[in-house]
């Protein structure tokens, strides 16, 4: 994988279905890839048991140095990122899985507009604060609409994609990207994202604007649909393909 043939290695923080997920498809397509997982952090180590060998278990994640990483991948919460993103990113690269943790960094022009709505059955969301109390009333609600800052640190599993979305678009950030979420109680089996970006009127007054729709089949009661472990996967990857540069990558 590496462009020198030698292994990259790569560290796993959080062992949830993500984890789970990242670690099996390492230990069993990592060597062919050119990749060596060097350890697995889990805040519960007792999860780990059985499946993760006991010498890539790491218990103490400020040790995580001793283990060399060129990459770790954060799929665990976004407190770890707060907590021990700066600590992790001097030892390695770091791939962050809940961007959401970010929202708190400042951007400020605007050239366009970005608007992405998440939708999914009440069960799916795992809200705090104020967003807790609100309740489903009818088959739609809108929970929350405005900007992506406003709605992170009360929806910090729910809000990734935004919080990615707000992340790729630095004209417009956490603070002009409009973030909406939606109970719908008919979608018991998927996570449904749609996002609209329109650029500035041209010299016809028109905008360029795009549309995508996304239906991520998901478990009842799931933060995380099917197609997104696939595509941490391939994020995975792709931070291992690129030529070394040191940083923090987005998933
Ligand atoms: N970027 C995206 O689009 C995207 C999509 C799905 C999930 N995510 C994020 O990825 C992360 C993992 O998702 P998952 O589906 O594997 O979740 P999960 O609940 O299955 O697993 C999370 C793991 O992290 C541990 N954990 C939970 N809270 C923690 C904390 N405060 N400190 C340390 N460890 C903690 C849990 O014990 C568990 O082992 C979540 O933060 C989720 O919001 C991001």
């Amino acid at each position: 994988m590496a462009s020198d043939g030698v292994p990259r290695k790569v560290g796993v923080v959080g062992y949830g279905r993500l984890g789970q997920s990242l670690v099996s498809h390492l230990l069993t397509q990592g060597p062919e890839l050119g990749l060596e997982l060097v350890f697995v952090w889990n805040r519960d180590p007792g999860r780990m048991a059985g499946s993760v060998p006991p010498s890539l278990q790491l218990q103490n994640l400020a040790a995580l140095r001793e283990r060399h990483p060129d990459l770790v991948v954060e799929v665990a919460h976004p407190q770890i990122i707060q907590k021990s993103g700066a600590q992790i990113l001097r030892y390695a690269n770091l791939l962050v899985g809940s961007p959401s943790a970010l929202a708190d960094q400042a951007t400020e022009q605007r050239l366009q507009s970005l608007r992405v709505t998440m939708a999914t059955h009440p069960d799916g969301f795992r809200l705090e604060g104020p967003l807790a109390a609100v309740l489903s009333t009818g088959h739609r609600t809108v929970l929350y609409e405005g900007p992506v800052r406003g709605l992170c640190p009360f929806a910090p599993r729910n809000s990734n994609t935004m919080a990615a979305a707000a992340l790729a678009a630095p004209s417009l950030g956490f603070d002009r990207v409009v973030g909406v979420l939606v109970a719908d109680l008919s979608l018991t089996d998927r996570h449904v994202v749609d996002v609209e970006l329109s650029g500035p009127p041209g010299p016809t007054g028109r905008s360029f604007a795009v549309h995508t729709h996304r239906e991520n089949p998901a478990e009842p009661g799931a933060v995380t649909g099917s197609a997104t472990v696939t595509a941490f996967w391939r994020s995975l990857l792709g931070c291992c393909q690129l030529p070394s540069r040191p940083g923090i990558h987005l998933c």
